[in-house]
């Protein structure tokens, strides 16, 4: 239901991605180049939209694999603006599949928003013979239009999923995202929300990590980089050189402040890592522990070599540990 006290404009920042992605063949799903289409055009292609109360912004042109800290901030800082306008309702995104989910995880922590902010993407490109983006596209203004509480959700495929559960799980289908456990919040079907489960930041089962601070948002936005912390996994014949060569900063610049260990199972590490990892630790670095697994969560317990990252999957821990970082 819109909410009566709530502005109706609805703002679309473009960034990119697949959705936005041209192929030379219109019967090539996987030879295209993401980032082609303007935004403004994905709005156009989706006749139902050209009644509503539409802003359209370009904000990035990018294949999200090569997403980063400017992009983010140049988002950030448009989110934060239109969301402050009482004549906005709620923002969508429209973004590519690739890093979609740390993008929506790095939205929900900085911004925290009281309003719906509707991530979106596809797997087909826009030129391909049956494209997967204007559907996509219609279901997120549904959701956006429909939604009541304020929070960062994904929405592909006809799911609706929270920044903080969902994950890309498929290199093709085009329901390639899953949240896990914790299941979908919703489900869109011709244009209405069928909602699972309540729908809003706070609803988190796990503790969330502490980087939900009014100061994150400014500190986000000016920072040149985020503190660094390296992603490593565990794996069966594993040594610590990896780690060791990066204790040794080899980037003076930008020190090494934590490394997020991509673990086995329920957080268990290969010993020599462990040796390695230790002694990082001991040299001033965070070392934080998620699972590798596809599903399930670290369960915590005395046996833990390390921090858990309270249910986030590694490159979300990652991106939750520069944040934590970032606020010193
Ligand atoms: C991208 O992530 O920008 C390319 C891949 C996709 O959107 O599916």
């Amino acid at each position: 239901m819109l909410d009566e006290n709530r502005g109706q404009r609805l703002v679309i920042l473009g960034t990119g991605g697949t959705i936005a992605g041209r192929a030379a063949q219109s019967g090539d799903n996987v030879g295209y180049v993401a980032g082609q289409v303007s935004v403004a055009d994905l709005v156009a292609a989706v006749p139902a939209l050209a009644h509503l109360p539409l802003v359209v912004e370009q904000v990035a042109q990018i294949d999200s694999k090569d997403m980063g800290l400017p992009v983010w901030q140049a988002l950030a800082r448009s989110l934060a603006a239109h969301l402050d306008d009482p004549a906005v309702s709620s923002v969508l995104v429209t973004h590519g599949t690739d890093t979609l989910e740390e993008t929506a995880f790095v939205l929900q922590q900085v911004l925290q928003p009281r309003k719906p902010v509707v991530l979106t993407c596809a797997m087909r490109p826009a030129s391909a013979l049956s494209p997967d983006g204007p559907q996509n596209l219609s279901d997120a203004v549904a959701v956006a239009r429909q939604a009541t509480g304020g929070c960062v959700v994904v929405v592909c495929a006809g799911q609706v999923h929270a920044a903080r559960d969902v994950a890309k799980v498929h290199t093709y289908q085009l329901n390639a995202f899953d949240s896990g456990d914790a299941g979908p919040l919703a489900r869109v079907e011709e244009g209405g929300v069928r909602r699972f489960r309540a729908w809003s930041a706070g609803d988190s089962r796990d503790a969330a990590p502490a980087q939900a601070s009014p100061d994150l948002l400014e500190r986000f936005l000016a920072a040149e980089a985020l503190p660094r912390v390296e992603l490593v996994t565990s794996h069966a014949d594993a040594d610590g050189n990896l780690v060791r060569a990066l204790a040794a900063q080899p980037a003076p610049a930008r020190p090494l402040k934590g490394i997020v260990v991509a673990a086995t199972g329920n957080g268990t590490v290969h010993r020599s890592l462990v040796e390695a990892l230790n002694e990082a630790k001991a040299s001033g670095v965070r070392v934080v522990l998620a699972s590798r697994c596809a599903r399930g969560r670290v369960v915590p317990h005395a046996g833990l070599a390390f921090e858990h990252s309270h249910g986030l999957s590694p490159v979300k821990a990652r991106l939750a540990l520069a944040l934590e970082l970032l606020m010193g």
